[in-house]
C-alpha cells in the first residue's frame, strides 16, 4: 500500500497505459480520478476501481482546454479531498514529417502532450505546495530522448515533456514537489495499433517490427504502471527531474 490515503489524478486514464495506471494506484491504496476525453470508458475504468473496493471518479475533460482543467482540478479537491499525485500521461501521436504536417495537427499534438501538463501545474502545483508536497511524472517517449520518422510533431512535443519536467523540478522542489518523466518505448496499447493504420502498415508486422529490441517484446501498460507507482511514491523520495526510461532496451 505504497499510496495509501494519496489523492491522485491519472490523465488519459481510460487509455493502455492510463488504465493501468490508475488499476495500480488504485491498488496501492490511491483514491484516483480517472481523467479522459472518452467519458464511457473513463467512467467504465472507475467502476472497475470501485468493484474492486477502491475509490474513483471519472471526469470527462479535454486536457488542452484550461477551463476544463480548471474545472478537473476543482472536482478533484472537493470530491476527494486534496490532490496529492498527478500522472500526467493523455497523448496522441501524428505519424507525418514536417513536409505532410498541418500547422491545426502540430497546435493539436502540443496542445494535449505539452500545453495541458502545463496547466495541470499551473493549477495543482498551488494546491500541492499548500499541503506541503507531492509528485507529478510526465509521461514523455523514447522518441522525446532519441527522435524518431515519421512523427516530428510528436517527437519536438515529447521532447519539450522531458525538458519541461526538468524545469518543473527545479522551480517547485523547494516546495516539496517533485517532478519526473517516465518514458516508454512501444508498449502494446491502442495507440501504436492506431500508428500502423495512419503509415498504411500491416498491423502485424508495424508490431513485430516494434518488438524489436534488447528483451525482444513490446511493453505492457503495467510495466509502464510500475515505473509510474514508484516514482509517485515515497519511495522515490530523493529522485525529481529525471527521465526514467521504459523500454526493454530500446534506446540502447
Ligand atoms: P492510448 O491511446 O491507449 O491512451 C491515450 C488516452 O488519452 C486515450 O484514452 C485518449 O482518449 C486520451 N486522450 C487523448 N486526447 C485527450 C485529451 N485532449 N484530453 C483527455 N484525454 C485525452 O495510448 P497510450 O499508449 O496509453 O498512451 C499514453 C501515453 O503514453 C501517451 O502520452 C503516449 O504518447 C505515451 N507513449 C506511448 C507509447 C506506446 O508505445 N503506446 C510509447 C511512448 C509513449
Amino acid at each position: 500500500m505504497r499510496l495509501q490515503n494519496k489523492k491522485a489524478i491519472v490523465t488519459g486514464g481510460a487509455g493502455g497505459i492510463g488504465r493501468a495506471t490508475s488499476l495500480a494506484f488504485a491498488a496501492e491504496g490511491a483514491s484516483v480520478a480517472v481523467v479522459d476525453l472518452n467519458a464511457d470508458a473513463a467512467e467504465a475504468v472507475a467502476e472497475e476501481i470501485r468493484a474492486a473496493g477502491g475509490t474513483a471518479i471519472a471526469l470527462a475533460a479535454d486536457v488542452s482546454s484550461e477551463a476544463d482543467i480548471e474545472r478537473v482540478v476543482a472536482s478533484v479537491v472537493d470530491e476527494l479531498g486534496g490532490i496529492d499525485v498527478v500522472f500526467n500521461n493523455a497523448g496522441i501521436i501524428r505519424r507525418t514529417t514536417a513536409v505532410e504536417t498541418t500547422v491545426e495537427e502540430w497546435d493539436r499534438v502540443f496542445g494535449v502532450n505539452v500545453r495541458a501538463i502545463f496547466l495541470m501545474c499551473k493549477h495543482v502545483v498551488p494546491i500541492m505546495a499548500a499541503n506541503g508536497g507531492g509528485s507529478i511524472v510526465n509521461t514523455g517517449s523514447g522518441w522525446g530522448l532519441k527522435g524518431g520518422g515519421q512523427a516530428i510533431s510528436y517527437c519536438a512535443s515529447k521532447g519539450a515533456v522531458v525538458n519541461m519536467t526538468r524545469a518543473l523540478a527545479i522551480d517547485h522542489g523547494p516546495q516539496g514537489i517533485r517532478v519526473n518523466s517516465v518514458n516508454p518505448g512501444d508498449v502494446d496499447t491502442g495507440m501504436l495499433r492506431d500508428e500502423a493504420k495512419q503509415l498504411g502498415q500491416d498491423q502485424a508486422g508495424f508490431l513485430a517490427e516494434a518488438a524489436e529490441r534488447p528483451l525482444n517484446r513490446m511493453g505492457q501498460p503495467s510495466e509502464i504502471a510500475a515505473a509510474v507507482v514508484w516514482l509517485a511514491s515515497d519511495e522515490s523520495s530523493y529522485v525529481t527531474g529525471s527521465a526514467l526510461v521504459v523500454d526493454g532496451g530500446g534506446i540502447a
